[in-house]
């Protein structure tokens, strides 16, 4: 059976971010939620859970033996019970990380472009936002990294691995540089590893703490991107073997905030989910070969090289001559894209496309960015 599946009509009766932000006749393909069923295993642990009336408070650290059994069969990485614990979702564990690793005033790096809420995590909590580009090719900028580190109130690295929205796995070689680069100046590495299973199956994903020189980290992970859990949410911090004092250091309701159905539904996938996820992956690689066919025969002039992390796609529109590419072809061709301008001021000609979708809808969508430029070009100011 194919995963990405389900009809229009049956999507359009969520009542999620993705399905509902916009008007009925606009296609959506922006926000990160997949138009996946729910995997079978999660109901069922879900349904039972009802059953038992079980909606109280979590208890125990079954997510977190169900993450370290996932993380040595799939990657090898061998963890134990001490280096991982629940937290809140994702981006909560990475304020708390934050909050308990750097002081009022601290610059922390980021790589451009990235995630939006890695720009409001360390700008928005009295932290300052030191963004460093990516290269050209998507790729870790090690002198420029090493270059912002050397800033004495630089005190931490937010990296993004498998990187949002470019894409790019980052190899053990570049995760070691990054790695020596925090230690030689006193940087904390915090690496959010969300997107870690959607990898496509000819690459290879390395974690972070795999990584020898990487042992001083500290990761935050979920569930919710590969298994489309975001409506439960629950977290967990990953540390290295030299970073066990973090988790004692973290803010006193770090840990409190972990649904109770968000650490049962995340666990049940990870336990049982990995063949799903397999196969999400290979729709996910097709679908990317797809997008590329598609788009350079009807809107030849957008750039895209696929790369193998995540289900996103991450698309330059700068020789389409548009003034705002995402607006464009909202209003013109009824497609809602994520807006570059969102994960760096430098990408207002670019767009994400979620490619967690039907290939017939991600046909959809490329009919519709060529309609738009066809509408551009015979009424200019649509
Ligand atoms: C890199 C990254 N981190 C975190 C999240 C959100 O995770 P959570 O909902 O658990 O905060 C996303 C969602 O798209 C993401 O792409």
């Amino acid at each position: 059976m194919t995963i990405f599946s389900l009809t229009e009509a049956e999507l359009r009766q969520r009542r999620s971010l993705k399905w509902c932000t916009y008007e009925s006749d606009v296609l959506p393909m922006w926000v990160a939620e997949m138009d996946s069923a729910v995997l079978p295993a999660v109901r069922e642990s879900l349904d039972a859970a009802l059953d038992r009336g079980d909606t109280g408070y979590p208890y125990g650290t079954d997510y977190a033996d169900a993450y370290r059994a996932s993380a040595a069969a799939r990657w090898g990485l061998e963890l134990a019970p001490s280096q991982v614990r629940n937290g809140g979702d994702v981006m909560n564990a990475v304020l708390c990380v934050l909050e308990a690793t750097t002081d009022p005033g601290d610059g922390i790096v980021i790589t451009a472009p990235v995630y939006p809420p890695f720009w409001q995590v360390t700008s928005g909590y009295r932290r300052r936002t030191v963004p460093v580009a990516l290269t050209a090719e998507g790729r870790l900028d090690l002198d420029a990294l090493a270059e912002a580190f050397a800033a004495p109130d630089v005190t931490a690295f937010l990296l993004c691995s498998p990187h949002n929205p470019t894409g790019t796995v980052h190899t053990a070689e570049e995760l070691t540089a990054v790695a020596e680069l925090c230690t030689a100046h006193g940087v904390q590495l915090v690496v959010d590893e969300i997107h870690a299973w959607l990898v496509d199956p000819a690459t290879e994903f390395v974690p972070t703490l795999s990584v020898p020189a990487a042992q001083n980290a500290a990761v935050v992970t979920s569930a919710g991107k590969s298994w489309n859990l975001a409506a439960f949410k629950a977290g967990l911090y990953i540390v290295g073997t030299e970073a066990g004092a973090l988790l004692r250091n973290l803010p006193p309701l770090a840990y409190g905030s972990t649904g109770h159905l968000g650490a049962i539904a995340h666990a049940a996938a990870l336990r049982e989910g990995q063949d799903w996820v397999d196969q999400v992956c290979a729709e996910i690689a097709t679908n990317k070969r797809l997008l590329g066919d598609l788009l350079h025969a009807l809107v030849p002039g957008a750039r895209y090289q696929a790369q193998p992390g995540t289900y996103l796609a991450w698309v330059d529109c700068t020789e389409l001559g548009l003034d705002d590419p995402y607006r464009h072809f909202l209003k013109a061709g009824r497609v809602a894209f994520s807006a570059g301008q969102n994960f760096s001021p430098d990408h207002r000609q670019w767009v994400r496309i979620n490619l967690a979708a039907s290939p017939s809808m991600i046909t959809q969508g490329v009919e519709r960015m060529a309609i738009a430029l066809r509408r551009s070009v015979e009424s200019p100011r649509v």
